[in-house]
């Protein structure tokens, strides 16, 4: 069979876990659209299945296969016609095993190998068996992927960073994601410019350890990620920007200036901190201490006094004690988020935390329950305090229902309100009616049109 035919083929992608994910999955149906492969809602019926998976915690990874068992159903009822490939972290870290658990994939391919897809496509139908790539290459992915084909909407993604050199005790990341590697700032300038001109206007930059970033300017110089977000800004079209995920102990001087001074940069920062305990944090191999968070938070609300943070937590890491909790839960209240995910410590296979003694799972839930409360009470606070202000909304799209339209808050926040017009792409005033546990609702200030 020769795949380069330009014959009509349809494809499904499932993706799990990240907004890197997210990404990588458009771009995959990208590089495979040139093979007359068309993206379509449901696997049945599909010649290719791509499973965008994630392995940062056991839960994810157990989906996968249950997804799976699945679509091998689907697969005996297309005469094996269909293709299944298992991308992302599961397949780096897993590679043969997956073959050994679910024989019925086709492919599995690592986050650094997404470009190579064509070919191994095309190896896995010559051999009529399956094919294995989980290799690091030298160069990174960056150099080889296409650049983002299509419109992605009013908010778009961007990945600038790739990987993870901090090997915190508990994360798979370094392992199944690799080295640290930043994209060339021309590279990035030239994407946003393609999506501003398409009608993004909010973009989102990704890297796993985004503000490590440090893409060669054309000048040879290695830029930071505040100067290339006022470069960003510059673009026209360009009204929003936000980075995530980023790590403390990069945090430095100019990205906290740049959020005083860069008007297209949203108050709103996804800083995980994991523990409020040096001695956890330490454990944690996270590199940096509590005070340090704090710091952080208060220089940040100090340039940006609207200024909000949203943070991810593990509760029951290996050695951590009720001490430790309640200096989590201290940082938690004396902080205040907008929003935080918590998650119970779960021994991920390779990584230095798997091989230490355990905290009882009993233990755990109790402080996953307590912490959670905290942070829904927080969340609802944070929410409810926006009831009755006006706000800059930027409209994404037509709302769930006939005459709703839906765009986002400054803080990310799902709005709703009703207009007939669509408004799409554009940022108008919005006054705050009511709060939902995850959307607001609110009403146009027609009079004034957002700067
Ligand atoms: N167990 C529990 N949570 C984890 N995370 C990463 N690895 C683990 C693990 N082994 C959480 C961290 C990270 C988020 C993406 O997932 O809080 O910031
Ligand atoms: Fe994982 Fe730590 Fe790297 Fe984040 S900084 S990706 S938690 S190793």
């Amino acid at each position: 069979m020769n795949v380069t035919n330009r014959i009509s083929r349809k494809l499904h992608v499932v993706t799990h876990g990240c907004q890197m994910n997210v990404y990588d999955s458009a771009r995959m149906a990208d590089v495979l659209r040139p093979l007359g492969y068309e993206t379509v809602d449901s696997p049945a019926g599909a010649d290719m299945v791509i499973m965008n998976t994630c392995h940062i915690r056991e839960k994810a990874e157990e989906k996968v296969f249950s997804a799976l068992g699945r679509l091998r159903v689907l697969k005996e009822e297309s005469g094996g016609r269909m293709m299944i490939a298992v991308t992302g972290c599961v397949a780096q870290a897993e590679s043969e095993l997956i073959l050994s658990r679910a024989p019925y994939v086709d492919l599995v391919v690592g986050p650094q190998a997404y470009h190579r897809l064509p070919e191994l496509i095309a190896r896995a139908h010559r051999t009529r068996g399956s094919v294995v790539d989980t290799d690091f290459p030298a160069a990174p992915k960056f150099d080889f992927l296409p650049e983002a084909a299509g419109h992605q909407g009013v908010i778009a993604n961007l990945t600038i960073q790739e990987g993870c050199d901090k090997f915190c005790s508990f994360c798979v990341v370094p392992y199944t994601r690799g080295a640290e590697a930043s994209r060339p700032a021309g590279s990035v300038l030239a994407e946003a410019r393609r999506m501003a001109a398409l009608g993004s206007r909010e973009i989102v930059l990704l890297g796993q350890n985004v503000n490590a970033y440090h893409g060669a300017g054309a000048d040879g110089a290695a830029w930071g990620l505040a100067r290339l977000l006022d470069a960003l800004a510059e673009i026209p079209g360009v009204r929003r920007l936000r980075y995530t995920t980023s790590h403390p102990a990069d945090m430095d001087d100019e990205l906290i200036a740049a959020h005083g001074r860069n008007p297209a940069l949203m108050p709103f920062l996804h800083l995980p901190v994991q523990s409020g305990s040096d001695r956890m944090l330490a454990a944690m191999n996270r590199r940096h201490k509590a005070d340090a968070f704090r710091r952080i938070v208060a220089r940040l609300r100090e340039v940006r006094p609207d200024m909000a943070f949203t943070s991810d937590f593990i509760v029951g890491h290996p050695g951590e004690t009720d001490a430790d909790f309640a200096a989590t839960m201290a940082l938690v209240r004396e902080t205040g988020f907008a929003l935080a995910y918590s998650f119970k410590y779960s021994p991920r296979p390779g990584t230095p935390a798997a091989a230490l003694p355990q905290v009882d799972e009993a233990v755990k839930d109790a402080r996953l329950q307590e912490l959670q409360a905290e942070l829904r009470r927080q969340q609802d606070a944070f929410n409810a305090a926006t009831v009755g202000l006006t706000t800059p909304v930027l409209f994404t799209g037509a709302g769930r229902y006939e005459g709703q339209i839906a765009g986002r808050s400054l803080y990310a926040q799902p709005v709703v309100v009703e207009s007939e017009r669509l408004l799409t792409g554009e940022i108008h005033e919005v006054q705050i009616d009511f709060a939902n546990p995850n959307s607001l609702l609110g009403s146009l200030q027609k009079e004034r049109v957002a700067a």
